[in-house]
């Protein structure tokens, strides 16, 4: 009989939250203030990187008032790389429905690592002449930065480890947690 060594979760432990509920509202209150005063007077296309931006997208539109001009798209994008390592090489599976030449653009982006994936969709976007194109990350996993890529609003900056929860996802589970945990691999 071989002895039981393995874990009754062999893949991973949900570990401690890095952000509550109301740490992750409060910020996101912040966030849509700073954007509202920067882009007010202007009509702003908001574009949520799916399928990880969802929630966080979702939050920070609803902290605008009824009076900014924001209307929202999404882009669906599979990067080739496995669950935990971005390859930077992003294939575009849904694009965004609206012409953006001219306009100011917002991209919205659960989560910036390398910022291989952020910066190659960048260079998409700016080829289609955007008056203004911004970027808004919840996280922002700085000292793991491999290309310059500018972030003008970011929710929290946290160190190397890998989180879960609020739109991310580890293969898939746990994008539904209110919260932001890390995991315990
Ligand atoms: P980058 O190309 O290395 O900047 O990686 C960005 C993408 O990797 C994000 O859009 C996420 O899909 C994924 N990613 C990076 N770190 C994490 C994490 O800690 N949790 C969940 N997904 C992550
Ligand atoms: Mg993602």
């Amino acid at each position: 009989m071989v002895a039981n060594t393995e874990r009754t979760d062999p893949d991973y432990k949900i570990g401690k939250a890095l952000f509550s509920e109301k740490e992750i509202g409060d910020r996101v209150q912040l966030l849509a203030n700073k954007i509202v005063s920067e882009m007010s007077g202007r009509d702003l296309l908001v574009v949520g990187i799916l399928n990880g931006a969802v929630i966080f997208l979702s939050d920070l539109v609803r902290r605008m008032p009824a009076e900014f001009n924001v209307k929202i798209d999404f882009m669906s994008i599979s990067s080739y790389g496995n669950a935990a390592k971005s390859s930077g090489v992003v294939r575009i599976l849904k694009d965004i429905g609206s012409d953006i030449e001219g306009r100011d653009v917002l991209v919205v982006e659960d989560i910036i690592d390398t910022g291989l994936t952020l910066s190659y969709l960048l260079n998409i976007m700016y080829t289609r002449k955007p008056a203004h194109l911004r970027t808004c990350v919840l996280l922002d996993k700085q000292e793991k930065r491999e290309v310059a890529v500018k972030v003008d609003y970011c929710g929290f900056v946290i160190p190397d480890v890998f989180v879960v929860g609020y739109g991310l996802d580890y293969g898939g589970k746990w994008r539904h947690l209110p919260d932001i945990r890390a995991v315990d691999f």
